[in-house]
């Protein structure tokens, strides 16, 4: 048996991996092995995603937690170096672009395992995001690079990397949101119920990215426009623990017509998307999701590394002075009927299955 060796350790990598690990499982001559690296750890963080996601305990937790980013990178390095002693993998896969990406991929070349990058060419062209320089990396050590759209290719190409590397596979990301949604279609009633919300009137906000939150006069002037929005329409936030703390710690009190709850779990997070007027966020997978959903996304950030969410004209780039304008417009706009972007159909996971398969057995 080949071991294929997957590295999960944030709330977004637990949608990336699960619908790979269910495909493997089902593929002859390969093993898959599930790593948490624990980057991230509350129960509505992860184990609660474990659980809406069908995937297993994974095979080694690492419990690396959090600290600096040197700390938190140096932490899963000598961690999961011990299992890839022991497991010794014929493939290790990494998603997306947190620290625990990177870490991984480090550890892994250095004792010249191959890697592979699910979500690999995505650029911001942003040094200042941890993810922007954790993605680059990673696209550059890695041996197999699966891109989820032409852009990924682009980017790659550009930076002088052997297309016999690169393969475009899709969205792993809407793998699971198409899961999901067969389940949201079963619970939507009860969960709008739960938080008193009825369809297409309330705006869904997510916040945590380091350049809007760690700053608390950035923070606060998204906090004051977040107030003047819900003149509009009554907003639900639920609290990434990175804000939470910074709001307490800067006393920062969120006003208006803002619900604020505990991180949601993955169904309703994606009930609350789906049935939302528009989405404010600084997310990079909640811009896909919304494109994916045709639900209007307004991006508080200056960049984003997935413009095809722009382009396909789901998705705006926007900032606290901008905001209120911004979202009436959206609240203006018609709905338009769109088409899905290639390969964001599903069937990401199976396609990377097969080139492991072809590969490795
Ligand atoms: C990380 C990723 C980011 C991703 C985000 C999704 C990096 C560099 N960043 O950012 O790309 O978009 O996850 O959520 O890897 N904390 C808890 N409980 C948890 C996890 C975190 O309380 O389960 C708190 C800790 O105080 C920690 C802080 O949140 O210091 C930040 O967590 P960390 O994993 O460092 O980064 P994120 O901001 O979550």
């Amino acid at each position: 048996m080949k071991k294929v060796l997957l590295v999960v350790g944030i709330r977004p990598n637990f949608m990336k991996g699960a619908p790979l690990f269910r495909e493997l499982k089902k593929t002859r001559g390969i093993k898959p092995i599930l790593v948490h690296t624990g980057q991230h750890y509350d129960y509505k963080m992860s184990k609660s995603f474990f659980k809406a996601l069908d995937l297993p305990d994974p095979d080694y937790n690492l419990d690396a937690r959090s600290g600096t980013h040197s700390e938190q990178t140096a932490k899963i390095m000598l961690k999961i170096e011990k299992v890839f002693q022991k497991e010794r993998p014929d493939m290790v896969v990494l998603f997306g672009d947190g620290n625990t990406t990177l870490a991984a991929a480090l550890a892994a070349k250095k004792m010249h395992f191959l890697t592979a990058h699910v979500e690999a060419g995505l650029r911001s062209f942003d040094e200042e995001m941890p993810e922007e320089i954790n993605r680059r990396l990673t696209d550059n050590i890695s041996d197999l690079l699966f891109t989820p759209s032409v852009d990924g290719n682009k980017n790659l190409k550009k930076e002088g990397v052997n297309s016999n590397k690169i393969l475009m596979v899709g969205n792993i990301m809407i793998d699971s949101l198409m899961e999901g949604l067969k389940t949201v279609t079963k619970k939507e009633k009860k969960i709008l119920n739960d938080y008193k919300l009825t369809k297409k009137s309330y705006g869904l906000l997510t916040l945590h990215r380091p350049s809007n939150v760690d700053d608390k006069g950035k923070l606060k002037k998204i906090v004051n426009g977040l107030e003047l929005v819900s003149k509009r329409l009554p907003l639900v936030l639920p609290l990434h623990p990175r804000t939470k703390k910074n709001l307490e710690m800067y006393r920062i009190k969120i006003k208006g017509n803002i619900t604020i709850t505990k991180p949601l779990g993955y169904i309703e997070f994606v009930t609350l998307m789906k049935n939302a007027r528009f989405v404010l966020t600084d997310s990079g997978g909640i811009q896909e999701e919304t494109t994916y959903l045709n639900v209007p996304c307004l991006t508080l950030r200056d960049n984003t590394e997935r413009p095809v969410t722009i382009t396909h004209g789901t998705n705006k780039l926007t900032n606290p002075g901008n905001m209120l304008k911004d979202v009436d417009r959206v609240l203006k706009r018609k709905q338009t009927v769109r088409k899905n972007i290639p390969l964001w159909d599903g069937k990401t996971a199976k396609r990377i299955s097969k080139v492991f398969a072809n590969k490795l057995v």
